[in-house]
């Protein structure tokens, strides 16, 4: 990579491959670990996919169903780390993003963007995680009132890049995203 020393070209890598996955389903930036805390203190972490990225606005944009356990979470905690390791490129991103949990008319947009064919992944019964009798004893009926967007405002951005030197920078909301140097 050039301009090694580059704090905005570092920052602007990172948001290519974020942006890259929300174009490509078979970019590995696809599919961040979403982690959030449980009521209780607990951490947990799950795949999702990465809908939006909106570097002018700092916003990250991930679907779920509103019945599912990382919702609960972020009415508890609306604080949300997600995570990439991108091997090709050796560079891992993670991101801080406080989290509004969107639904009702405000998602109409997002939704009649959803195939038919993904909106079975909004309603399933019994609830997720809920304990079933048989492997397969569950339907996937498509439930407009259980479609929600996680709007993750991005606070803070940490990069660590693999290289003979190692490279690792932090970016943050609060310093305009200027980003400073740290030790890897
Ligand atoms: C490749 C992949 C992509 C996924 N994408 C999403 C997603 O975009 N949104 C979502 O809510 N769950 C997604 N899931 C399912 C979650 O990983 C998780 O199993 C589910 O949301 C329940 O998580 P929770 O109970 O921790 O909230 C995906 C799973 C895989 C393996």
């Amino acid at each position: 990579m050039n301009d090694v020393d580059d704090l905005g070209a570092f920052l602007d890598g990172a948001w290519s491959h974020l942006e890259h996955g929300v174009a490509q389903a078979t970019s590995l930036a696809r599919y961040p670990t979403f982690a959030t805390v449980s009521p209780d203190g607990v951490p947990q972490a799950r795949t999702v996919a990465l809908r939006r990225a909106d570097r002018d606005r700092g916003r990250l944009e991930v679907q779920t169903d509103i019945e599912t356990e990382k919702v609960t979470a972020l009415r508890h905690n609306p604080t949300a780390a997600l995570h990439v390791w991108l091997p090709e490129a050796d560079l891992q991103i993670r991101l801080t993003a406080r989290v509004t949990i969107l639904t009702g008319a405000a998602v109409d947009d997002a939704w009649a963007r959803v195939p038919a064919t993904s909106r079975v992944s909004y309603g399933t019964e019994p609830l997720p995680g809920t304990p079933i009798a048989q492997v397969y004893a569950y339907e996937k009926p498509a439930n407009r009132s259980r479609f929600a967007v996680l709007d993750c405002q991005l606070t803070h951005i940490d990069l660590v890049h693999l290289d003979t030197r190692h490279r690792r920078a932090a970016f943050s909301v609060t310093d305009g995203w200027r980003g400073k140097w740290l030790a890897p």
